[in-house]
């Protein structure tokens, strides 16, 4: 019989964990074995202990085990997905899934929610009139065998014990723990029934990793994790200083991601997606190198087909097509504010945190996981980084219901540009490939 106090007076004290300690760890956090408070204490010695590579991957198969796993064994075709550990504007998933798919992916895609400033895909999804996210296993199967792809949330019985742990980690400050971010992204990836994983690391102020170091410590975790475990894993690290695209809120977004599938996105939204979709086709052994995976992915693109199986997935998941069709029938905020440049110069920071924090307190996002949002309300920058301004030109524009909580948001906003004097070299949107 393993005992909590045991556990964690081991890592307490420094020691590395035995398998069996592990998975007793994570059965009891699946199934309430534990009172909170021993769990939490663990996650604590953990955090500042640390885990080796061997006790992450045993704590990763212990989630993934104690909860509901799919399988896709009946459906032709490599099982790969991406995965983002969470930005500002970070819309990928909605581009590069049907375009993955067009090129003969099955993407299984399991998703979050938005917490704090960064927003979440199934925030952005439900923004669609009747979009249903909580499909069944049949229900997704029917998805991935019509279109290649799907998006869901995650069920209760996937990875019961990254929930629990995922509630205490945000209320005893064990959040920013590599061993733990990599466990709690991957047993619920591993549980998806996927063959392969494309893993978004974000870096810069509006994600979690601030700092290259950090950045590059966790997709390097993530890699040798996922593979120790079967999954054939790959990590890009991409910036996330400024926004991703032009766009920031949920409805706003999705228009932003179908004029994208339409072509006509913004330069760094397109790029991104592009790229992410082509390692996915990569991975999945649908193309022998880079270049002609980007083909596959830039063929889908161009000819619509990403856009039309779109269609089809709002369709299938219970969306009202004709507000895809028509972007004017999504929600849309009753008023729009101006902010204009109030000097001459180039642009050169739109801080992501302040402008993701200002999105939320408009209503876009939620600070505690219970809130509701309001999916018409964000921000459209007008400028992108190393732009130049002139007097009242326009920088962005305010989508918002409420009088007092624009009154919030303004000076953060406010806050979030910088204009310099002098020409701005544009940093590089890809920071590094694994
Ligand atoms: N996303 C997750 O799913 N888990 C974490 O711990 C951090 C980001």
């Amino acid at each position: 019989m393993i005992l909590a106090t045991d556990v964690i007076r081991h890592k307490r004290d420094g020691l590395e964990l035995s398998t069996e300690e592990i998975r007793a760890f994570a059965q009891a956090a699946a199934s309430q074995g534990w009172e909170d408070y021993q769990l939490s204490a663990l996650l604590m010695a953990i955090f500042l202990r640390g885990f080796s590579k061997r006790e992450t991957a045993n704590l990763t198969a212990a989630m993934t085990e104690f909860g509901e796993r799919y399988s896709w064994e009946e459906i032709d075709g490599p099982k790969i997905d991406k995965h983002s550990t969470g930005g500002v504007g970070d819309k990928t998933s909605l581009i590069l899934a049907p375009l993955a798919a067009a090129c003969g992916v099955i993407v299984p895609m399991m998703s979050g929610r938005g917490l704090g400033h960064t927003g979440g895909t199934l925030d952005k999804l439900e923004s669609i009139p009747g979009f249903r996210v909580d499909l069944s296993r049949d229900e997704l199967k029917r998805c991935l065998q019509t279109i290649g792809f799907g998006m869901i949330g995650q069920t209760q019985m996937i990875a019961p014990a990254d929930r629990t742990l995922y509630r205490l980690r945000d209320v005893t400050s064990t959040v920013e723990s590599i061993p733990l971010i990599t466990a709690s992204i991957l047993s619920k990836k591993l549980a998806e029934g996927i063959d392969g994983l494309v893993m978004d690391v974000k870096c810069g102020c509006g994600a979690f990793m601030k700092n290259p170091t950090d950045a590059f410590a966790l997709a390097e975790s993530i890699i040798s994790v996922g593979t120790a475990n079967g999954l054939k894993t790959e990590a890009l690290v991409t910036r996330m200083a400024a926004p991703l695209g032009k766009t920031i809120g949920n409805a706003l977004e999705v228009k932003e991601c179908l004029a994208t599938l339409r072509g006509g996105g913004p330069k760094d939204l397109e790029e991104l997606s592009v790229l992410l979709a082509a390692r996915m086709v990569l991975l999945g052994g649908l193309a022998s190198d880079e270049r002609e995976a980007a083909q596959k992915v830039r063929k889908a693109l161009e000819s619509g087909q990403g856009w039309e199986r779109f269609l089809k997935c709002v369709e299938l998941q219970g969306g009202d097509p004709k507000s895809i069709e028509n972007v004017d029938r999504l929600p849309r905020a009753q008023h729009i504010k101006i902010l204009r440049a109030e000097k001459s110069g180039y642009i050169s920071e739109l801080h992501a945190e302040k402008l993701g924090r200002a999105a939320m307190l408009l209503g876009a996002g939620r600070q505690k996981a219970s809130a509701a949002i309001n999916p018409a309300v964000g921000l459209v920058l007008h400028v992108h980084i190393g732009n130049e301004v002139q007097p009242h030109d326009e920088i962005l524009e305010i989508h918002y219901d409420d009088e007092n909580l624009l009154t919030n948001a303004l000076p953060l906003i406010q806050e979030a540009i910088t204009i310099r004097e002098e020409p701005v070299e544009i940093p590089p949107l890809i920071l590094s490939k694994s």
